[in-house]
């Protein structure tokens, strides 16, 4: 069977139309065949607008930072003019990654291969021992430019340059309001963590969306502040909001210190990027592919007061019950991940109540992949 027609096969085992309550998972195989997995990055990743950096990384001339999107190396670097602009981050000359830590500040940037040399607006300027080289136009060797938005505290970008909407038409009007009343602005980031995961990046996020389903199960602490029955899941086009009011009756004593305020807001926004919001306290999770079994999450957290003793003690305070919800969750990720492995396995059904976010996942990875 060519890979064309193997993928197709997977692809027709799930049916998008179905609706939540006659619906099932999208199947194990897309969680478990590499093919799958490499189809996701061109059609997901790549074309989707991915998160680059945030904008306090880059608030100075010369700072930049690097990721890495489906695959590909990306650099964002504010300009000696001011303004902020977004490239490959592979060399003109034979590829290697010009700028190499997660972010800093530079003057130029300097390729560690052979030292080629680019401004920091992207045109080429240092060539060590290169004259003599014929029909070499120097202009035109530039650092590959990348479509960049910057939203809120953040930096997206679009790898396919043919991109199909903005990423505000992307998000909707409705949404992108709404996050503006969350004055997110006045929030100062404050700890960046890693986490890897041993399982495919949309067991990580279907774990995400299932509307609050495990948190008494696996998560006693956030259980004893969440308002499990009023839990609330609402589907917008491209992003799914869960919120549930806060109780501080009967709060386990680590959690009720630090998750205060009248209700958790927790907005996915597909196919890979969450933030989490509770009285002016907010994490993003942004969910990186690192392979078919393999996850890392990048949890970044902000508070309102980044700066004083007793501000900073309590945001670690906050931080840690963030970790323990995380460390809660990589196991079951894992056993997931083997049972999706298993020959027992194909699809489970969906909870009404419960999973409507996971079935809006579903359908539009459907539609991405099937286009792909
Ligand atoms: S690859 Fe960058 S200078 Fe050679
Ligand atoms: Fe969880």
């Amino acid at each position: 069977m060519s890979i064309n027609t193997h993928l197709q096969e997977i692809i027709g085992r799930y049916d998008p139309n179905l609706p939540l309550d006659h619906a099932s998972t999208i199947p194990s195989s897309w969680y478990t065949d590499k093919d799958f997995y490499e189809l996701e990055l061109r059609t997901v990743f790549a074309r989707s607008w991915q998160l680059a950096g945030r904008l306090d990384q880059v608030s100075q001339p010369g700072q930049y930072v690097t990721s890495d999107i489906a695959g590909e190396p990306v650099v964002i670097v504010r300009g000696n003019d001011g303004v902020l602009r977004g490239f490959f981050n592979v060399c003109r000359h034979h590829a290697a990654a010009v700028m190499i830590e997660p972010e800093g500040k530079a003057a130029q940037l300097r390729c560690p291969y052979h030292g080629w040399t680019y401004s920091l607006e992207g045109e080429l300027k240092g060539t060590p021992d290169f004259s003599g080289v014929c029909n070499f136009d120097r202009a035109s060797n530039g650092l590959a430019p990348l479509e960049m938005v910057e939203w809120e505290n953040w930096i997206f970008v679009d790898l396919d340059q043919s991109h199909r909407s903005s990423l505000t038409d992307f998000l909707g009007d409705d949404l992108v309001q709404e996050i503006k009343t969350l004055q997110l602005g006045d929030l100062h980031w404050f700890e960046r963590r890693h986490y890897s995961f041993d399982c495919n990046w949309k067991v990580f996020v279907d774990n995400y969306l299932d509307g609050g389903y495990h948190v008494p199960y696996l998560h006693k602490g956030l259980d004893s502040v969440l308002d499990y029955s009023n839990y609330m899941i609402e589907n917008g086009r491209h992003h799914c909001l869960q919120w549930s009011p806060i109780v501080t009756e009967g709060a386990e004593a680590q959690t009720g210190a630090v998750r205060k305020g009248d209700r958790a807001l927790y907005y996915w926004i597909y196919p890979n990027f969450m933030i989490n919001w509770y009285d002016g306290v907010m994490d993003t999770n942004l969910v990186v592919p690192r392979g078919v079994d393999q996850t890392e999450v990048i949890f970044d957290f902000y508070f309102p007061d980044v700066v004083s003793d007793e501000a900073r003690q309590k945001n670690h305070a906050s931080v840690e019950v963030g970790q323990r919800i995380q460390d809660e969750d990589v196991a079951i990720c894992k056993s997931v991940q083997r049972g999706l492995n298993s020959r027992a396995y194909n699809a489970g059904r969906l909870s009404v109540r419960r999973e409507a976010g996971e079935h809006l996942f579903h359908r539009l990875l459907h539609a991405d992949v099937r286009h792909g």
